[in-house]
């Protein structure tokens, strides 16, 4: 049995490489999938979708990369099948085997994620979209531009979940994960430009159902897959979070890339960097920092870190509010399963987050202590 764990899927080369691939022919197929997606021809999709599915012994002779450039192309046949209706794996039976075994080479879910709608699809001429709609493509592309930040975000946010908050070169790498992380605020911008609400709420949104693998009730591959929440669960959610965000993101995980399923494993179980610092401040602030001159500075780079967050979360909020509106609206939550007060909770305990940041000390320790009973 071919094995091939342990790749790096999200590096530059290997997602070029993987924009190129068409293993299952499906070019023009992809494009016919507007058409068909337009006048909702259920028929012509599945006859479409049984014409790509590959064998299993084309799978066995197929590289990795190729096993995700399939995964893809398949993907946005299911999703457009159950964006007018039916599952679609019991109309395509054969599918089965297929995606079990391409999400066990892959290691990822066996169903289309959100890196492979955005990163993974090529651009230009051979671009994969349920619409067609230039809105689309926004939208494609708003999550495609913060993914390279996010993996170099995450891999920074590992370095300060090790480093010591009493280190000068602390405030250094929180600068860095902060200059990546406001690409998030440039791609919501963008969206909220370009992007029209009804657009997402009454045509978008419903490709990113959920279908059921093997009976395994997956989500669709929506923009809630962008791992912004990962970086919170090292700088301070995996002690500092409320038990709907804590469930949200134990449910968003599994869509992840494998290093970041390991990642958000090993900041579970350690403390959170925002913890560390209240901790290092204990009882007497302005001792504190006399003692140890840096602390300032680590604490004042979380408080920037977690503001350019706000940012996004705010802005974000704002076009989540208008797209979920009752008279708007043809579901009543999210693609990722939570709903636009989760949203709320989330920048309500981001803010309160900078909080604990601007006036670490006793008071900070007996909010968290609040927050998070023993
Ligand atoms: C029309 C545009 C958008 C709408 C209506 C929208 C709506 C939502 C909703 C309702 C949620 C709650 C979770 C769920 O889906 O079940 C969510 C979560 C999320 N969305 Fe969006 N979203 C949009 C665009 C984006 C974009 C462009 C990004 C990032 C590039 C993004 C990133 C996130 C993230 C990271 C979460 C998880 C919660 C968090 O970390 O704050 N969204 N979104």
């Amino acid at each position: 049995m071919t094995r091939t764990l342990g790749i790096d899927l999200g590096s530059s080369l290997r997602t070029a490489a993987i924009r190129e691939l068409d293993p299952l022919a499906a070019d023009a197929l992809c494009l016919d999938m507007r058409r068909h997606n337009d006048r909702a021809d259920v028929p012509a999709l599945v006859e479409a979708l049984r014409r790509i599915v590959p064998s299993l012994d084309d799978v066995a002779g197929y590289t990795v990369e190729a096993c995700v450039a399939a995964m893809r192309d398949l993907g946005m046949f299911l999703g457009s099948i159950k964006r007018h209706g039916p599952e679609p794996v019991p109309l395509a039976p054969e599918a089965l085997p297929v995606l079990l075994e391409l999400g066990r080479r892959t290691d990822m879910v066996p169903r289309d994620t959100v890196h492979h709608y955005t990163t993974w699809n090529p651009t230009g001429g051979r671009q994969r979209m349920y619409t067609g709609d230039i809105q689309e493509a926004y939208l494609q592309e708003s999550v495609r531009m913060v993914f390279p930040h996010l993996r170099e975000g995450l891999e920074l946010s590992e370095r300060l979940s090790g480093a010591d908050v009493a280190d000068p070169k602390f405030a250094v790498l929180t600068d860095e994960l902060t200059a990546h992380v406001e690409t998030m605020v440039a791609s919501i911008d963008m969206v909220v430009a370009n992007v029209g609400p009804e657009f997402f709420a009454r045509i978008l949104r419903a490709y990113f159902e959920e279908i059921t693998v093997d009976g395994r009730v997956l989500l669709g591959p929506a923009a809630a897959q962008v791992p912004l929440w990962l970086i919170d669960q090292a700088i301070w959610a995996a002690d500092n979070s409320e038990p709907e965000y804590e469930e949200f993101l134990r449910d968003s995980v599994p869509y992840s890339l494998p290093r970041w399923r390991e990642l958000y494993g090993r900041w579970t179980d350690v403390p959170s960097v925002v913890s560390r610092l209240v901790e290092a401040y204990g009882d007497d602030p302005e001792e504190a920092e006399r003692r140890i001159p840096a602390l300032r500075q680590s604490a004042e780079g979380i408080a920037r870190l977690l503001r350019v967050i706000v940012v996004f979360r705010g802005r974000h909020l704002g076009i989540a509010r208008k797209a979920y509106d009752a008279d708007l609206r043809l579901y009543p939550v999210g693609s990722g399963g939570a709903s636009v007060d989760l949203l709320r909770q989330i920048i309500d305990l981001t803010r309160a987050t900078v909080q604990l940041t601007r006036r670490p000390g006793p008071a900070a320790a007996a909010a968290r202590a609040e927050r998070r009973p023993a």
